[in-house]
């Protein structure tokens, strides 16, 4: 797939997803076969405002590119501003418009899923971006409960000068539950040139298979199914060439993942207890007898815990009893906490991530 002058050495993409895709999952994705990459959504009033904590979310690595940088705002001015900062501190490969989340925060400011009720201003936005920028610019949206008015977003976005389009086959009002609709991005697809990366629900490579066949889209993106297992990448590249279904990862694999997920974290000074804690849940999913280690990750408060429960999980010594008193190593005191919520964007993430660990567990 290309996405403007961007040669990708496959179709499958990882979705951005705030407070989750962060540098050391992107890097196990990547490792495990996706080619293309985004970040989590970074608010572009906030990077204009210098805050610090979302500029630091552009971090790139090169063993990671390509990678795109996913905006979200309503402010052609503001996110043009954004674009340029990021793309002059990181030069990321792409950057991405969010015309997509359904949060009501984000949608209450104008931004993600609300711009597609404003073609005129979608539009504005895209041909700033791609004026200004040296990276190709793509969009991500979600559809609309008609099928003409969706294409006629997509057709807006691509006469605009986006390289690229992901479409998320809900609605806004669909959240992260209900049905898929194929129809609308098989629409979608037949309607413009520009690649159209078709996501929603891709849980195995049958589902992926489908969908792509379906859709005739160009490429695929997945998000939650990725996000404990990033070898999901591998076994749906391999089914697609092949026909051939790989074994699931096993128990030890998975493990094996998350402590190298651990060590990229260390890496890039971004280990963090309520990110390590998602995670380790996320690594354990789907895998049975083994209630005793979810209970005791439950009540972990801290990263050592974490870090303790995991390697018993992997030597199969399991302690019965839950230690709930910290150790020497917490991972958010109190007075940052409340200054972090302070800060209205940082707020909105806050609720996001909020969302997103009440969500996946
Ligand atoms: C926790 C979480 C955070 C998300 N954050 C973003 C985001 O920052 N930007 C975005 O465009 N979509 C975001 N999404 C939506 C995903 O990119 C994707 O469109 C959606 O999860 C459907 O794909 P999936 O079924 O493969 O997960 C998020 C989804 C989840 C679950």
């Amino acid at each position: 797939m290309n996405i403007g002058k961007l040669n990708l050495h496959g179709n499958l993409v990882l979705a951005p997803m705030s407070g989750v895709t962060n540098l050391p999952l992107r890097l196990l994705c990547k490792k495990y076969g996706a080619s293309l990459v985004y970040s989590e959504m970074i608010s572009s009033e906030a990077v204009v405002r210098e805050n610090h904590n979302s500029i630091a979310l552009g971090l790139i690595a090169p063993q990671e590119r390509p990678v795109g940088i996913q905006l979200m705002g309503s402010e052609p001015d503001t996110l043009q501003r954004s674009a340029q900062i990021l793309e002059k501190i990181y030069r990321p490969d792409i950057i991405d418009l969010n015309c997509g989340c359904p949060a009501q925060e984000v949608v209450r400011s104008g931004c993600g899923c609300a711009l597609l009720e404003n073609s005129g201003i979608i539009r504005e936005i895209i041909e700033r971006l791609t004026g200004a920028l040296k990276a190709p610019v793509t969009a991500k949206m979600r559809v609309l409960d008609s099928t003409d008015s969706t294409v006629e977003v997509a057709k807006t976005i691509e006469k605009a000068g986006a390289s690229a389009l992901t479409v998320h086959g809900r609605t806004q009002k669909q959240g992260y539950s209900g049905k898929v609709n194929l129809e609308i991005i098989k629409a979608i697809k037949s309607a413009i040139s520009i690649p159209v990366i078709a996501n929603g629900d891709i849980r195995d490579e049958k589902i992926a298979s489908h969908m792509l066949h379906y859709t005739q889209c160009d490429g695929l993106m997945t998000g939650r199914a990725a996000i404990g297992d990033p070898y999901i990448f591998h076994r749906i590249s391999h089914y697609l060439k092949t026909g051939e279904m790989l074994p699931q990862r096993t128990f030890d694999e998975r493990l094996n993942d998350f402590f190298e997920y651990v060590k990229l974290c260390r890496r890039y000074d971004l280990l963090a207890f309520n990110d390590l804690k998602l995670k380790a849940q996320r690594f354990l999913k789907n895998r049975e007898n083994i209630k005793c280690v979810r209970e005791r990750l439950n009540g972990a408060v801290d990263v050592d815990s974490i870090m303790k429960i995991m390697e018993e999980a992997k030597a199969g010594t399991f302690q019965t009893s839950i230690s709930t008193a910290p150790s020497s190593s917490v991972h958010m005191p109190l007075a940052p906490a409340i200054s972090f919520l302070k800060k209205p964007f940082q707020y909105v993430r806050l609720c996001e991530n909020y969302r997103a660990t009440t969500y996946l567990l």
